[in-house]
C-alpha cells in the first residue's frame, strides 16, 4: 500500500533541506530533456543541488548523470530547472517518478514547463518541430495520485478539463511564429515504455485521437495541476512514430534529432520561461 504520510513526510524533509542551502524561491519550474543545455547556459545560476544529495531521491539509471536542481534566474524569471527526471520504465513507483514535480511545487513554483521527447502520429508533425499540448491521454499509465490523497497537495478528485494552461500554450505559439520555429497543438499520449510501441499500437493511439507519444509528461502533468501550477509541454518530435513511415525506431535516432534542433528547443523553452 502507498503510504502517503510518509511520502510527504519525505517530501517535506526534502523541501526543507534545500530551503537551508538556499533561499531562493522559484516561480517557475523547467523539467529539460536531452538536447535542453543550453537553456542553463543562459540562467544566471544561484545554486545547484544534486539529487544525490537528498537521501533516497529517485535517481535516473539511464542518462548516466544522476540529475540535479538548478536554481537561478532566466532574465528575471526565477527558476528551478531539473536535469534527469526518472521514468516509470526504469521500475520507480508512480510517486516516486512525480516526486521531483511535487518538490519544486513545495518550494513555491507557480507554473511547469515539462518537455520531452515524442515520435509523432500525425503525418503533418515532422521530426524537428515541436508540439504544444493542448490535451493528452493518460489511460495507459497509473496516475499519481492513486492511493490515499494528500489533502495538502490537492484535492481527491482533480478536474483535468483545463490542465494545460491555455496563455502558455498561446504564448508558445506566438512565439513559435515569431521566431520561425515550427510549433504545432496536439493530443500527447503517454506510455509506459521502455519498447518502442508497436504499429498496431501506433494505429490504435491515433484512432483515440493522438498526435504524438512517449514515455514521461503527462503523470508529471497531472501531478502538478493537482497541486494547482499552471501547466505547459512541449514534446520535441524526434521520429514517426512505428508504422508511421517504413523505418525502425532507435535511441539514437531519438538523440540525434534532438541534438540537432536543440538551438530551437531552448528558445522556445525560454521564451514560454521568461
Ligand atoms: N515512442 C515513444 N517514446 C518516444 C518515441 C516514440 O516513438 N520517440 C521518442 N520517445
Amino acid at each position: 500500500m502507498f503510504d502517503a504520510n510518509g511520502y510527504y513526510i519525505r517530501l517535506k524533509d526534502y523541501a526543507e533541506t534545500i530551503k537551508k542551502r538556499t533561499s531562493f524561491t522559484p516561480e517557475c519550474a523547467v523539467t529539460l530533456g536531452s538536447g535542453l543545455g543550453d537553456f542553463v547556459k543562459n540562467m544566471r545560476v544561484e545554486c545547484e543541488i544534486s539529487y544525490s544529495e537528498l537521501p533516497d531521491f529517485p535517481v535516473s539509471t539511464v542518462s548516466g548523470h544522476a540529475g540535479k536542481f538548478i536554481f537561478g534566474y532566466l532574465g528575471k524569471t526565477p527558476v528551478a530547472a531539473m536535469q534527469g527526471r526518472v521514468h516509470y520504465y526504469e521500475g520507480y513507483d508512480i510517486h516516486d517518478v512525480v516526486l521531483p514535480t511535487r518538490l519544486v511545487g513545495l518550494l513555491g513554483a507557480k507554473r511547469i514547463v515539462l518537455t520531452n521527447a515524442v515520435g509523432s502520429l500525425n503525418p503533418e508533425f515532422r521530426p524537428g518541430q515541436f508540439v504544444v499540448l493542448r490535451d493528452h491521454i493518460s489511460s495507459f499509465v497509473p496516475s499519481p495520485l492513486i492511493g490515499q490523497n494528500i489533502d495538502e497537495l490537492g484535492l481527491r478528485f482533480t478536474d483535468m478539463t483545463a490542465l494545460y494552461d491555455p496563455e502558455m500554450r498561446e504564448k508558445a505559439l506566438k512565439i513559435g511564429e515569431n521566431e520561425h520555429i515550427p510549433v504545432h497543438e496536439g493530443v500527447f499520449v503517454q506510455c509506459t515504455g521502455p519498447q518502442f510501441e508497436t504499429p498496431a499500437e501506433i494505429r490504435m493511439y491515433r484512432a483515440l485521437g493522438a498526435d504524438t507519444v512517449g514515455m514521461s509528461t503527462a503523470v508529471e502533468a497531472i501531478a502538478a495541476h493537482h497541486m494547482g501550477l499552471r501547466v505547459c509541454a512541449v514534446n520535441c518530435v524526434t521520429n514517426m512514430a512505428a508504422g508511421i513511415d517504413a523505418h525502425k525506431l532507435t535511441h539514437e535516432e531519438v538523440k540525434e534529432t534532438a541534438d540537432r534542433v536543440a538551438g530551437d528547443f531552448a528558445r522556445l523553452i525560454m521564451g514560454i520561461v521568461e
